[in-house]
């Protein structure tokens, strides 16, 4: 798709090419002006393309009257953009009512959208500016969902939230997806966003020209030219770590005994190993670390005081959070689970063997 504004003599967007998988969410991220909401707004013909053409499975769209595509696409507006005259109930129920849906129905609809995205009932009355912007952009997101499209446009939906909310919000509508399975375009300035929220990342330089296309680890991990590997930083292989888990590592058992074998046979092991530290085990459960020269001081391994070191990780963690933990322990960093069954430990090894394979899962 390509767009050039009237009166402009460079493309806004340059024949743009991008194949989104049903069900699947792109992030497009760029630099300011790059042409992120344009492209967004072609999608749903808010612009007109100079060029080029529009299919939504397989269909060209382009052709159709606007009104049918807009059927099939909700869109969330920069900072909510909600009608700060009509009541959040009215607001949701906008497109419902357009399409002159039966009352009973709509009140149904709007009850069952503010609990999918976490409004309390009493909430539905009041107008936008009596709520938070966290509030606000959850009605946003639920009115664009209002009459169930199969897509999703969204122009910086968290953009207008501090941190922390923001941070609940993205986990929100990642929840929300694993229900809904929608079809998600939306727009960041926030790599964090892209790389959290994005199953691919569309980043895109000015006048529109799509600079890489590709997976959030694969953006990391080979940048297709100096400028995506500007953009995505030079901590680009910490970055990656956030988005990796624990589980998925080969791990091995690592310098740990069960508390039941002989003291001298502990020795042995820690021998082995070459460590200062060995994990006890108590059938599966974690006992704790020992130090390896306090194993002259105990007739029996269930003697030597153990110590039950922050240093553990659940196979959930990041490997970002493994890392910062084996910087800082003394120790090796045990995987236990939430029912305290050990698993493994981790190490630098482990973590690097594991980035240098690719992961598009
Ligand atoms: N209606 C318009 N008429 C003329 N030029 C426009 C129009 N809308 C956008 N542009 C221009 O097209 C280019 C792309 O704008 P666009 O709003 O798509 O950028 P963006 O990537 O969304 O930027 P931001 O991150 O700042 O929101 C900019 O140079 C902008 O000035
Ligand atoms: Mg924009």
């Amino acid at each position: 798709m390509r767009k050039q504004f009237e009166g402009s003599d460079t493309d806004a967007v340059s024949s743009l090419s991008l194949d989104i998988a049903a069900g699947s969410i792109v992030a497009l991220i760029g630099p300011s002006g790059c042409g992120k909401t344009t492209t967004l707004r072609m999608i749903n013909r808010l612009i007109e393309p100079t060029s080029g053409r529009l299919e939504i499975n397989g269909r060209d769209v382009i052709q159709e009257p606007v009104t049918e595509l807009r059927r099939g696409i909700g869109y969330v507006i920069q900072q909510g953009g909600l009608f700060p005259h009509r009541t959040v109930a009215q607001n949701i129920a906008t497109v419902p009512r357009t399409l002159g849906w039966e009352k009973g129905r709509v009140i149904d609809r709007v009850a069952e959208l503010a609990e999918l995205v976490g409004l309390e009932s009493e909430m539905l009355d009041r107008y936008p500016d009596e709520l938070s912007g966290g509030q606000q952009q959850r009605i946003g997101v639920a009115r664009a969902l209002a009459a169930d499209p199969p897509v999703l446009l969204m122009d910086e939906p968290f953009g207008a939230v501090d941190p922390i909310v923001r941070s609940r919000l993205q986990d929100e509508l990642l929840s929300l997806q694993q229900q809904l399975h929608k079809t998600i375009v939306f727009v960041t300035h926030d790599l964090e966003e892209a790389l959290k929220l994005g199953d691919r990342i569309a980043l895109l330089n000015i006048g529109g020209v799509l600079e890489q296309y590709a997976t959030p680890d694969e953006l990391l991990r080979s940048p297709a030219n100096d400028f995506v590997e500007e953009f995505v930083g030079d901590d680009r292989g910490m970055k990656r770590l956030a988005l990796r888990m624990v589980s998925q590592l080969a791990y091995d058992r690592g310098p740990v005994v069960d508390i039941g074998i002989p003291i001298t046979e502990a020795a042995k092991a820690a021998d082995a190993h070459g460590t200062d530290w060995l994990g006890v085990l108590r059938g599966d459960a974690f006992a704790g670390w020992v130090r390896v020269d306090d194993l002259r001081n105990g007739d029996a391994l269930a003697d030597v005081p153990r110590v039950r070191p922050a240093a553990q990780v659940t196979p959930a963690s990041t490997l970002l959070s493994a890392m910062e933990l084996i910087m800082t322990s003394r120790t090796s960093v045990a995987v236990i689970d939430d029912d305290g069954r050990f698993g493994g430990v981790v190490n630098l090894d482990s973590i690097r063997k594991n980035l240098s394979s690719e992961d598009d899962s």
